[in-house]
């Protein structure tokens, strides 16, 4: 059918018109927001590069969780500044480290809030790679046992969910293994199944303290000109074990989630991540872009090429906009 006969802008006549025949809905049901958790207490130290994002202590910490789950977003993510590092990366598994203290303190006061942790040792160890170093290699076998130890703690600590970040090979089969032999067969994986060495993550390595001390993590994350590849990962997560498959950063890489949507049916998340998030809020600040709008349309995006879920520092701006 051509013009005359079809004319498309018949559909876009007026608000109520666009609004029935509206193909994806961004919905704080598809939010998760990130916290960044640090010691002490009264702490609300600002990331620079990260204009309304902090490291927070855990009496900050529950101040701003109250207000996330006021919003009706449905989960947080939190990533763990610790007081000390090592070579072992040791506060990542320790019973008492932030993000195990951070769980507790967040779950007894927020029973239902879904609360995912970040599974990854480049926090806390001191040359700030994901995984054990030994003659300037990131060595892969001796990494999983770790981090398994690591998705475990964050388990007894009362964890909804865990999420391993470092790209290590066999990580999900070594986490589901040892979460099942624990007694936390019902607890899911939700693993960052394809995740690329990004300059985007810069803001990020501000915000944790966690660049490498020695070179760059092109060894495990994936080289971003790469598609084919992003398949081949979310299959071999999908069969060790992983139930939801993430895809970061997001916005250069909107090809790869539509691919994955296209080609598995976990659900799918995609990771909005800190230089993405940077970028946008410089830009506004200079009054450059309309933040609302660019944000919003952005992130529909991300659910048009097919997420499901949403990780964004936006989060609670989106919430609000939603909301209104
Ligand atoms: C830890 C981790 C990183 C991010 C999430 N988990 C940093 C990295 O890999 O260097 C990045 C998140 C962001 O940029 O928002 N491995």
């Amino acid at each position: 059918m051509y013009f005359p006969v079809a004319r498309p802008r018949r559909l876009r006549s007026s608000a109520n018109m666009r609004r029935l025949v509206r193909e994806n809905h961004l919905r704080v049901d598809d939010l998760i927001y990130p916290f960044f958790v640090t010691g002490g207490s009264n702490v609300q130290k600002p990331v620079e590069s990260m204009p309304g994002v902090y490291n927070l202590s855990i009496d900050r910490l529950l101040t701003k969780v109250a207000a996330i789950q006021a919003l009706g977003i449905p989960g947080i993510l939190l990533f763990g500044i610790p007081d000390s590092k090592d070579a072992f990366g040791s506060g990542a598994y320790d019973a008492g480290g932030i993000v195990q203290q951070a769980v507790r303190a967040v779950k007894d006061k927020f029973p239902d809030l879904l609360v995912i942790t970040d599974v990854c040792l480049c926090e806390y160890t001191d040359h700030g790679h994901c995984g054990i170093v030994h003659e300037s290699q990131v060595l892969n076998d001796p990494t999983l046992e770790l981090l398994a130890r690591t998705a475990v703690s964050h388990a007894q600590s009362g964890a909804d969910i865990v999420a391993p970040s470092d790209m290590m090979d066999g990580r999900v089969q070594a986490i589901r293994k040892a979460l099942d032999a624990e007694g936390f067969a019902n607890i899911p994986i939700m693993s960052y199944s394809v995740k690329y060495a990004s300059a985007f993550y810069g803001p990020f390595r501000e915000a944790a303290g966690s660049a490498p001390q020695f070179g760059d993590r092109k060894t495990y994350q994936m080289d971003p000109p790469n598609l084919r590849e992003a398949l081949r990962e979310a299959e071999q997560d999908i069969a060790e074990g992983a139930d939801i498959i993430i895809v970061k950063p997001a916005m250069a890489y909107m090809d790869v989630i539509a691919a994955v949507r296209g080609n598995f049916d976990s659900p799918l998340a995609a990771y909005n991540v800190s230089g993405e998030y940077s970028m946008l809020k410089a830009a506004a600040r200079l009054g450059w872009i309309d933040e609302r709008r660019t944000t919003l349309e952005l992130l529909t995006g991300m659910k048009r090429a097919g997420a499901d879920i949403i990780i964004t520092y936006h989060a609670p701006d989106v919430a609000r906009w939603l909301n209104e």
